[in-house]
């Protein structure tokens, strides 16, 4: 067994803790969100440069886990090189699928849908170009969709029509705001990259609500995979005699956001 930090700002990192599961059973694993700092993908560059390299060298030293996996796509396209700068074990971030998306595509026409922050992000932009394949790509950011992911792990319903809502300018993008350009790169869209980790936790609601038949990728299984060949180098820490547990910077009780934990093996929710 082996002790593995995920980290995200709220519960978007457990699409990224059921693919570790899937791939390591036995993966002790302690999970951080930061409710208290959610949303990310609202905040500037400098806010997330300046909060999450302390809070991740904090959360390192107490929980001393052997990796930490930035389960996070607008922490780890924004602060992941400060953040691996302050800590001495590796540090796995999540990278938007917009590889494969784009190989994959028939049309050449993809959307990477993210948080208003990720789909900003140069390192998204740089993305595109070394791995964009030719492909049209649309970006959309989405603050909407991260807040009715965690209402739905909080027990709340969810409308189909909010998520519509929140999708629907992307498969309608008709005009670049660039080039001034009129097209209709939003019904060509075939793939969609989901780029935000709360996303996939919306899988059967989003198939659902969009207007067209698309695929939809992101990256979990990637991360996965990673995780494991990089814990297959370590020597390892012997992991805790204790429940596993997920820790939420400055959240509220919340029954049933607990026991949407304890489904994906944290039987112990901690407020910090
Ligand atoms: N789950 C996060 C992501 O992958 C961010 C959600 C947010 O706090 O905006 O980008």
């Amino acid at each position: 067994m082996t002790h593995v930090l995920v980290f995200d700002s709220g519960v978007g990192g457990l699409s990224v803790v059921a693919e570790l599961r899937a791939l390591m059973p036995d993966l002790y694993i302690t999970y951080v969100a930061d409710d208290a700092f959610r949303p990310y993908g609202e905040k500037t560059e400098t806010q997330l440069k300046e909060r999450l390299p302390g809070l991740l060298k904090t959360m390192a030293l107490a929980v001393n886990p052997d990796v930490v996996v930035i389960a996070c796509n607008t922490a780890s396209t924004t602060a992941l090189a400060e953040i691996r700068a302050v800590l001495d074990i590796p540090v796995i971030g999540v990278v938007p699928a917009v590889k494969p998306a784009a190989q994959m595509s028939k049309t050449k026409t993809i959307a990477v849908l993210g948080t208003p922050g990720t789909v900003k992000r140069k390192y998204v932009d740089k993305l595109i170009a070394d791995f964009g394949n030719g492909c049209q790509v649309v970006l959309h950011g989405s603050t909407g969709l991260v807040d009715l992911a965690e209402r739905k792990l909080s027990g709340q319903d969810i409308n189909i029509d909010d998520i519509h809502a929140e999708i629907k300018p992307m498969f309608f993008a008709k005009y670049r705001e660039d080039t001034h350009e009129e097209n209709n790169h939003g019904e060509n869209i075939d793939i969609v990259v989901l780029a935000c980790t709360h996303f996939p936790l919306m899988m059967k609601q989003l198939k659902e609500a969009a207007p067209q038949q698309v695929r939809w990728i992101d990256s979990g299984a990637a991360i996965a995979r990673r995780t494991a060949s990089v814990l297959n180098k370590l020597t390892l820490n012997k992991v805790p005699d204790y429940p596993q547990t997920a820790l939420l910077i400055g959240g509220q009780k919340n029954v049933t956001r607990a026991r949407m934990f304890a489904k994906f093996g944290f039987v112990k929710t901690v407020i910090l």
